[in-house]
């Protein structure tokens, strides 16, 4: 069995990140969601992987490269325009072959893992296997219909009045059946060839589809508050260790991973919170639910349920919550401020100041 990641698309909901790094890289508890899905499809014992990726290619291939560092062998498909997920799959055909795959969206969380489903397509290979998972809202996402047995009688991408509360959570698995089904399908209202309408079309053609329902935590990190809700979940699972220092001063409670090479000084850090390598706190409040990445500059400074990514300083914020701070950013007091706020703000920036 083989895998296909889609890593291309805009990501315009998570902008301004997504003007200067693909949504698949953004770090949840300072490990890129895109490395995440690679891992859970190495733990179901799938390493032959393909990357469909668009204009941020170099960026995908500078992190992940050829995979061998997270124990996959890794193929970039290049994707011109986001057309669609069923696209990608047109595009993946001569890396697909005749081999079963497991599609796996880039932006799609599932931190328990998919294996189990996994080893059940491997026993039944029904042309198709779902993976839904019961939402509160499923208008934003594709929706399957079950019969009273648990067998997919009907599928609808982002219906405005669902017949059903499980939506597609961006895993499937397909025999070679699914390449006849993508070159039959038109593209939908919104332009894109729907992997959706695809299974669809496998069922109307007589296809079985079946449904394994995810019991798990599930995200889509589309948006901003997705992110940090999902690094609240991923941070509470943390392994705590101190593989850098910390001084006598500071107190560390809770689920603290502070990485090698960072340092703690006169601080307080109150997990789960992990403090990435090589960067350095002082004189600070950090926590609880919050990540800060590789070579980050924390003094006087109050923060918790946020992420700080790489290379960022923040000085002198009394209270920082529920915030996403992007690379090599600075936050902090100026010399020349007092009752007004000093911004240089990039497009699409959300900015929530006390009043
Ligand atoms: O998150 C689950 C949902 O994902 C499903 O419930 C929907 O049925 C499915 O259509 C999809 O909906 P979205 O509108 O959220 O898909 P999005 O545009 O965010 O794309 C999902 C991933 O696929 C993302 O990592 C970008 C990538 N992609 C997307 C398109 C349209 C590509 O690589 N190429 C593309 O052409």
């Amino acid at each position: 069995m083989k895998a296909l990641v889609l890593s291309g698309g805009s990501g315009t909901r998570l902008r301004p990140f997504s003007y200067s790094m693909p949504k698949q890289l953004i770090p949840i508890a300072n490990k890129p969601v895109l490395e995440h899905v690679l891992e859970d499809i190495r733990n179901s014992g799938v390493t032959d992987i393909g990357i469909i990726v668009g204009n941020w290619a170099p960026q995908i291939a500078e992190v992940i490269g050829d995979g061998t560092r997270l124990g996959v062998q890794v193929t970039y498909i290049p994707q011109d325009e986001p057309l669609g997920l069923a696209h990608c799959v047109t595009l993946a055909e001569p890396f697909l072959g005749d081999d079963d795959f497991v599609m796996y969206l880039g932006d799609n969380m599932l931190p328990e893992g998919t294996a189990d489903i996994a080893e059940e397509f491997r026993a039944s290979r029904p042309a198709a296997q779902i993976v839904v998972h019961k939402v509160a809202d499923p208008r934003a996402f594709g929706v399957a219909e079950l019969d009273t047995e648990g067998r997919v009688t009907r599928l609808v991408e982002k219906p405005q009045e669902p017949r059903s509360d499980l939506a597609l959570i961006g895993v499937y698995f397909f025999t070679p059946d699914i390449h006849r089904a993508v070159a039959s399908i038109e593209p939908s209202a919104r332009g894109e060839l729907e992997i959706t309408d695809a299974i669809q079309w496998l069922l109307d053609d007589g296809a079985e589809i079946k449904a394994s329902e995810y019991q798990g935590y599930w995200k889509d990190t589309g948006r901003a508050d997705d992110v940090l809700e999902c690094n609240r979940h991923l941070l509470g699972t943390l392994r705590p260790a101190v593989l850098g220092e910390a001084d006598e001063a500071s107190e560390l409670t809770g689920q603290v991973r502070i990485e090698a090479g960072a340092r703690v000084v006169r601080s307080r850090i109150e997990g789960p919170v992990v403090v990435g390598a090589g960067s350095v706190i002082e004189d600070s409040h950090i926590g609880p639910d919050t990540a800060i990445g590789q070579h980050c500059t924390l003094r006087d400074t109050r923060i918790r349920d946020s992420i700080v990514l790489d290379g960022a300083t923040i000085s002198e914020v009394p209270g920082i919550r529920g915030s996403i701070i992007g690379r090599n950013a600075t936050v902090g007091a100026g010399a020349d401020v007092d009752l007004y706020h000093r911004l240089v703000v990039g497009d699409h920036t959300r900015i929530e100041v006390a009043a």
